[in-house]
């Protein structure tokens, strides 16, 4: 037995003349919730429906709690769930009758698909709406009973693939602390994600994927640290004076990013402190005020951008 949930060596999968998925390396450790993060057609769900047996990759190595997709199928899919991009609920059921009958699907008996499907509405804070047809439920209720169908079986490895595209900041909320209460029952979680925001709470480590690969993996704090430069964030009183007080900055002004409606400059800093004070002086001297001046982290979006960029740059510089 591997120490990894999941073992990705050099994955590889086409399709027709296009490599959707180009060299894919991944490793999951045990009881971790791990991050697949990437933009449209970087090849998340490619990797997921390989993970879960759904479809074969062409080259590589690929493990899952232990066991090989190719030549262990059947071992994996007992050890797995799957939450898919879209959702396969019965509408005019109830949830505790679609979670029932996920139990039935899976061979448990009547009367342990009952207890599970309780069990588990319970701890998605479903219990009151069991009976409700599925079509009344809200977007964030619908992807909850999504996620409970998903662990009708108590997988050891579970695979979310966008879990909370679609939902609203509410629906979202939900879903990630449903997420976060699988962690603490030992669960390993790997979630496919476009949201920067989501992997940054959810997920122990993230590994970006662009065009098939992965062009960057580690913590979330690692990743932003990777991109190295804290920034400086200017907030200015006047928004007429937002493009002047961004000329100012001690830094070349291509790497100044401009929010008008924020009223807020931001840019990349290597000397911390004496950026801050040439800031300072500099405004001042024009006689711009500033409401906010603050050095940060870089966000999650802006190692994302740098990462995806640097990727395309260097293709098309091959
Ligand atoms: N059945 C298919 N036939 C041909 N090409 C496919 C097929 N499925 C996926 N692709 C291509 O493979 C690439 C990876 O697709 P995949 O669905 O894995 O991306 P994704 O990261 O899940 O994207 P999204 O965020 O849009 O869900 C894309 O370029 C896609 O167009
Ligand atoms: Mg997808």
């Amino acid at each position: 037995m591997t120490s990894e949930a999941v073992l990705v060596e050099g994955a590889r999968k086409r399709y027709g003349e296009k490599d959707a998925l180009d060299g894919l390396d991944l490793a999951v450790g045990r009881g971790t919730v791990h991050g697949l993060l990437g933009p449209n057609g970087a090849g998340k769900t490619t990797t997921v429906r390989i993970l879960a047996t759904l479809l074969r990759h062409d080259e590589g190595l690929v493990r899952v709690a232990g066991h090989d997709v190719r030549t262990g199928a059947r071992e994996v899919r007992r050890r797995i769930g799957l939450l898919g991009q879209h959702a396969a609920l019965d509408e005019e059921l109830g949830g505790r009758q679609n979670l029932e009958m996920f139990g039935r699907l899976h061979h448990l008996g009547a009367r342990r698909a009952g207890t599970r499907a309780d069990e588990l509405l319970e701890r998605f804070g479903l219990g009151d709406t069991g009976r409700k047809p599925v079509r009344q439920y809200s977007g964030g209720m619908r992807r909850r009973l999504d996620l409970a169908a998903s662990l009708i079986t108590e997988p050891e490895v579970l695979f979310l693939d966008e879990p909370t595209t679609g939902l609203d900041p509410r629906g979202r909320m939900e879903v990630w602390d449903s997420v976060r209460s699988l962690v603490g029952g030992g669960t390993t979680v790997l979630l496919t994600t476009q949201y920067l925001e989501e992997a940054d709470r959810l997920a122990d480590r993230i590994s970006v994927v662009d065009r098939g690969r992965v062009v960057a993996d580690g913590t979330p704090d690692a990743l932003k640290a990777r991109v190295g430069a804290d920034r400086i964030d200017v907030v200015v009183r006047d928004a007429a004076r937002l493009d002047e007080a961004a000329g100012l900055l001690p830094v070349p002004r291509a790497e100044v990013g401009v929010d008008p409606d924020a009223r807020r400059l931001s840019a990349p800093v290597t000397d911390r402190m004496g950026t801050l004070a040439e800031t300072v002086r500099a405004l001042d001297a024009a006689g711009i005020e500033a409401e906010d001046i603050a050095l940060r982290r870089p966000t999650l979006d802006e190692v994302f951008l740098h990462l995806t960029a640097h990727a395309q740059a260097k293709e098309v510089a091959a």
